[in-house]
């Protein structure tokens, strides 16, 4: 892999997730929708001694190569392939496996993207402005700023980025100076519109919400993850479990809505409310603070 990167990404609420998903068990196949560097692969098969299997999917074929070298040491333990979850029906014939015993998204971006250069995540990076984990799709972060009409880019921002105050200046701001093409374009375009007051006296950077909004739109994110949590538990054995992380309220909001409709005929649910990562591990890992986790059983 030619790709610079040497941060590696430190998987959240391990513990809680494999507690969901496991309940208890030590064998089992199972499917991880987001194997990025393959963390939580490696934290089920070592917790199950290598006694469970594991699929693991992941759309940024990228990341891939980095999850076989970190789960070396479990050869024949998992396969990997390079998919949207959205596709996960045709792995699952491909590796001949009819229903699973647990499902786990961490939905999000990996340390990978944000880091390593030339993917054009990230605010702290001056690259084209890419933003694709799927790296055969043909929509860019710079495709929709050059050609998102103000209004609806003023609407993404607001909402997927949960930038309530900035979002029309934002946006106003990002049409004056097209085109962009670049994440430092893009960076400057958000400072442009902020009070300066207002830069620095976040606890986040502020351009963090309208590159996440930005990112959201080029990945189809929330259309892919209602799709997949409600066609999912039609491919979980009874008892069966879905493990769902996310870091994004409406995320959060889809998966909370999907398992309550689904909790007359298909699932229990057995986080009634979503399940926070520890204060040890937010002091630990600053991006697992917005983590939230729901688990659900198939009956
Ligand atoms: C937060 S990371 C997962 C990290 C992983 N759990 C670990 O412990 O290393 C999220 C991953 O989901 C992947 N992803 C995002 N959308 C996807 C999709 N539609 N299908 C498959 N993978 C996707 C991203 O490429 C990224 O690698």
């Amino acid at each position: 892999m030619s790709r610079q990167y040497d941060e590696h990404h430190r998987s959240v609420m391990v513990h809680e997730a494999l507690h969901y998903l496991l309940g208890g068990r030590i064998e089992g196949t199972y499917l991880d929708c987001t194997a990025g560097e393959g963390g939580h692969i490696k934290a089920i098969l070592k917790a199950t001694n290598g006694q469970a299997r594991v699929i693991g999917l992941d759309v940024d074929r990228e990341v891939l190569d980095l999850a076989e070298q970190n789960l070396e040491e479990y050869r024949g333990k998992f396969r990997l392939f390079n998919s949207s979850y959205v596709d996960f029906e045709a792995v699952l014939r491909q590796a001949g496996v009819e229903r699973v015993d647990g499902v786990l998204l961490d939905v999000g971006t990996s340390t990978f993207q944000l880091k390593s250069k030339g993917r054009g995540f990230s605010y702290e990076l001056d690259e084209p402005l890419d933003m694709r984990m799927d790296l055969s799709a043909k929509i860019t972060a710079a495709d929709i700023v050059n050609s998102y009409s103000e209004s609806e880019l003023s609407r993404i921002i607001f909402e997927y980025g949960d930038e309530k105050r900035f979002a029309r200046r934002i946006a106003k701001c990002i049409v004056n100076r097209r085109p962009l093409s670049t994440t430092r374009e893009l960076h400057d375009a958000v400072k442009a519109a902020m009070p300066p007051a207002e830069r620095y006296k976040r606890k986040r950077h502020f351009a963090t919400k309208t590159f996440q909004a930005i990112r959201i739109v080029v990945n189809k994110e929330l259309e892919n993850i209602e799709g997949v949590l409600r066609s999912i538990p039609g491919f979980l054995k009874q008892g069966g479990r879905i493990v769902f992380i996310s870091f994004h309220s409406l995320e959060d909001g889809i998966a909370k809505r999907v398992f309550r409709e689904k909790s007359d005929s298909e699932l229990k649910i057995l986080t009634k409310k979503p399940i926070q990562p520890s204060q040890e591990e937010v002091e630990l890992n600053l991006r697992a603070r917005s983590a939230r986790l729901r688990a659900a059983e198939r009956i």
